[in-house]
């Protein structure tokens, strides 16, 4: 649960003069956007990135606020050891986590970790002293402080309690390796764009850049990278031949098993992976309909069919209300990639552990059984539904579709067994996060009786 960051020595170009950009100050202000305000890491990394000018001193921010998420639970642990009373300027904690986070996990040297941390605290010289001391009073008893985290079990594997307990209600016997997994940095994957190229072809393009990278047996179209590149690198990517997703995202569209001519609906379609991966399974639908609820969002969907030369058509609408614009004609496949927990995917999105809140899992469930029951009407007799999170709760998951059966007396389980990935759970297959270097997913296939 400790390991080092893959990051590796940092030797920072910034100047100690007076006015000049500290990179310790921008990821403590990142970081309380998320803990304050509640902001995504990623919203508050795309609001403060663009100023930086360097990209090493980008990928230094990233690695600051990626490593103090992830390991939050037992960097807050610590820091409350080495305080009399807690620090009430949170920009100001944010920037105690970014010490200590370097002098814990990263190879930044030591000295160099304590002089430009303490640096950053010159608008609030009344920080100076007190960021100074308790980076040095943790470099004294780093191992006494770290053994006393460590025999607690949720500070240890850096979660909260009730996630902790959560998961393992669920996964009694994958909790360890679950926990571990979420605060592993994920590979990188790609999907290639079968209609355009074939994944062989593809890799021996990346070859030729030196890119090493493997194909997936159960999964045509993906391919997992050694180590992660810049998208700029990846040959053919403005050009549409690959896009960057999770493999197991890339189950889908072969779920859907979609056919020439069909209609085809993607209720929850942003950013619009999924979206784009089923018009490149089946590039002679008739028409794949995208709707998602948020309009801003919606806008990546059309980012991503003008780059891969795909056409949708894009629907702004609330998928627990289609007869708000539903056009009346039937679908024959259906994918609701719902809104969830995200618990599957808290090691791309480790603020995940900071910002869910044990009771937003009923809410998510309550909206996702009306999302369920609004768009049944829409497939066709006959037609196929495909209901996927990236969750690993059994409430989001199983429970939701045994109560979705239990209630609709026209649907009937379609069981995923044709294939080598995932756990068979009551009903549908769930995906453990880190299984095969995915995310954790959960799918399942439900048909309307005739
Ligand atoms: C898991 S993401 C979808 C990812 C997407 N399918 C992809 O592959 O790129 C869930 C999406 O559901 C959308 N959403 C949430 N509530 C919704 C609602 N009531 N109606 C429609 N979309 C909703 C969110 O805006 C979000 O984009």
């Amino acid at each position: 649960m400790h390991s080092p960051c893959p990051y590796g020595e940092y030797n920072s170009p910034l100047k100690t003069k007076r006015n000049t950009l500290n990179t310790r100050l921008i990821a403590a202000r990142v970081l309380t956007r998320v803990l304050q305000d509640g902001q995504s890491l990623t919203a508050a990394l795309d609001a403060n990135l663009p100023a930086i000018e360097l990209s090493k001193d980008k990928a230094f921010v990233q690695a600051l606020c990626y490593g103090v998420c992830r390991h939050y639970y037992r960097l807050d642990f610590i820091l409350n050891e080495l305080l009399a009373k807690p620090i009430k300027d949170l920009e100001i904690k944010a920037l105690a986590f970014v010490g200590l986070y370097q002098l814990s996990y990263m190879r930044v040297k030591p000295h160099a970790a304590v002089s430009e941390t303490v640096l950053a605290t010159r608008k609030k010289p009344w920080a100076k002293g007190l960021i100074n001391a308790l980076l040095r009073n943790y470099q004294r008893d780093q191992e006494g402080l770290e053994k006393k985290a460590d025999a607690i079990n949720w500070v240890a594997f850096s979660h909260p309690l009730w996630l902790v307990e959560k998961i393992e209600q669920d996964w009694p016997e994958q909790v360890q390796e679950i926990l571990l997994e979420n605060n592993q940095q994920p590979p990188m994957s790609l999907r290639v764009n079968l209609s355009r190229i074939s994944t062989e072809l593809y890799l021996q393009q990346l070859s030729e850049q030196a890119i090493n990278a493997s194909a997936v047996g159960y999964c045509p179209s993906a391919i997992i990278l050694e180590k992660p590149v810049a998208v700029e690198l990846l040959p053919g990517f403005i050009a549409g031949l690959v896009s960057v997703q999770d493999v197991a995202a890339q189950l889908a569209a072969g779920l859907l098993n979609v056919q020439p001519d069909q209609r085809v609906l993607d209720v929850c379609a942003a950013p619009g992976g999924k979206a784009a991966h089923i018009l490149e399974y089946q590039p002679q639908l008739k028409e794949l309909v995208a709707v998602d609820i948020d309009s801003i969002r919606l806008l990546r969907v059309e980012d991503t069919l003008q780059r891969l030369k795909l056409k949708a058509t894009l629907i702004a609408g609330d998928a627990q209300s289609p007869m708000d614009w539903w056009d009346g004609q039937f679908f024959e496949r259906i994918l609701i990639d719902a809104p969830c927990s995200a618990l599957g995917v808290i090691r791309r999105h480790p603020d995940i552990k900071l910002l869910r809140r044990a009771d937003d899992i009923e809410a998510l469930q309550a909206l996702q059984q009306n999302i369920l029951d609004a768009i049944w009407p829409l497939l066709a007799p006959g037609g196929l539904m495909v209901y996927a999170t990236c969750s690993i709760l059994k409430q989001e998951n199983e429970q939701q579709i045994a109560a979705f059966l239990a209630t609709h007396t026209d649907a009937r389980e379609v069981a995923i067994e044709e294939t080598a990935w995932g756990i068979k759970s009551g009903h549908g297959r769930q995906i453990i996060t880190g299984t095969a270097a995915m995310d954790g997913f959960y799918y399942a296939r439900l048909v309307k009786l005739a």
